[in-house]
């Protein structure tokens, strides 16, 4: 038997990138001096967005998608300390034209991970400068391009920012991040300032700008776990630390709460469920059970990012209906939830994996850059412009 499912009207359908893992040609930013010193792949031409953003864009129409979500990169727009490049914010500017003219609406990040090297020399967001820099930076870009897009996004998952960067145990190669200074004082002061540099900006831009729309992506897991007493402790203190904690220090200061969600975790028990090609289980009800907790905040939610890597696409198209088919539960359960992107609209260079695992509803040849729309594309497609999901 299958089930229509109907998404409330003006649901936002669309997909996620980010500066530095699609646009090429960024060689000034923290990331990109890793890579040279061999610490972390380098994204160098990347899939060269930077140039292709129309026709990446069209394809995004062609795929049904009413809204789409990318990232400004910082060390364009402020190559040195206090100099702003005019070029580069009118380069985004076109970027949101395009957008527009396409009817997708923008969801912009400030900020994704990577930061210019001047600032990551002068201790990045280890330092108690940092609000105040990156405040500047914010409302600099938001004076010149306020005007072209309602949603935005002031930092991108800074728990796993600061675990990737900070957190000791995670050493292993995937999750060792620039700047690789793992110390536990360092982390919990960098989760701090970054709440500090957030309610700041949120300050600042609703100032001048009350009508904007702000808040922060957060990664959120499904922490579960067996009926061990230990793991039962552990997880309800992941749900508060890693889940919680930061949207509490800035639940004042957000208009909507952006969820990335990928992972579920049940503590005790070896994994159960099938996984994508980097071994992360697949557990279409976790975002559910996400959302669920998310509730009391009595905020408007957006899923700014949930997707796998699957080369072979054989599992994209169900992994998309089922969390979907959970999404919607979430919804008639009352929690409002407003839109949802997919990451990601092509495949990207990903972190510390470089450009092996492939995300993409849109493939990308590294040798051509020829852009190919994988089959899932054109499911998700169908639930994009019917609004609904035909649930079987
Ligand atoms: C998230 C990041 C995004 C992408 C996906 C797979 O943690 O925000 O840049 O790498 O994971």
């Amino acid at each position: 038997m299958s089930e229509e499912l109907k998404f409330p009207d003006g649901f936002l359908w669309g997909a996620a990138t980010s500066a530095y893992q699609v646009e090429g040609g960024i060689e000034n930013n923290n990331w990109a001096e890793a890579g040279r010193a061999g610490r972390v792949p380098a994204a160098g031409p990347a899939t060269d967005q930077y140039n292709r953003y129309a026709a990446d864009f069209d394809i995004a129409r062609e795929l049904g998608h009413n809204a789409h979500r990318f990232s400004i990169e910082w060390a364009r727009v402020e190559p040195e300390e206090g100099r702003f490049d005019e070029s580069a914010i009118e380069h985004y500017r076109d970027v949101l034209r395009a957008l527009r003219a396409r009817r997708l609406e923008p969801f912009v990040t400030l900020w994704h991970f990577t930061l210019p090297i001047w600032f990551a020399r002068k201790g990045g967001f280890q330092s108690r400068q940092a609000p105040e820099t990156f405040v500047r930076y914010c409302a600099y870009v938001i004076e010149r391009l306020g005007d072209m897009a309602k949603f935005w996004i002031t930092i991108n998952e800074p728990m796993v920012y600061v675990t990737g960067g900070y957190l000791p145990k995670s050493k292993k190669s995937s999750f060792n991040w620039p700047p690789f200074k793992k110390n536990l004082f360092t982390y919990i002061k960098v989760i701090n300032i970054l709440t500090m540099s957030h309610n700041l900006v949120y300050n600042r831009i609703k100032a001048d700008k009350p009508d904007l729309q702000i808040g922060i992506t957060k990664n959120n897991q499904d922490w579960e776990s067996n009926k061990n007493p230990a793991y039962r402790l552990a997880s309800m203190f992941m749900k508060w630390f890693w889940n919680r904690r930061f949207l509490d220090k800035i639940a004042e200061r957000q208009d909507f709460i952006g969820v990335n969600h990928y992972f579920h975790r049940k503590l005790g028990e070896k994994k159960r469920h099938p996984t994508n090609d980097l071994g992360w289980e697949i557990y279409p009800k976790g975002i559910y059970n996400v959302l669920a907790e998310l509730k009391s905040y009595a905020k408007p939610i957006y899923i700014t990012e949930n997707g796998l890597a699957d080369e072979a696409d054989s599992k994209r198209a169900r992994f998309i209906k089922d969390y979907l088919y959970w999404l919607h539960r979430a919804i008639q359960a009352g929690v409002v939830i407003r839109g949802y992107f997919h990451w990601s609209l092509i495949d990207n260079f990903e972190w510390a994996y470089g450009f092996g695992p492939r995300f993409g509803l849109v493939e990308v040849d590294y040798n051509t850059l020829e852009r190919k729309i994988r089959p899932s594309a054109w499911e998700y497609a169908k639930i994009c412009r019917s609004n609904k999901l035909t649930a079987d």
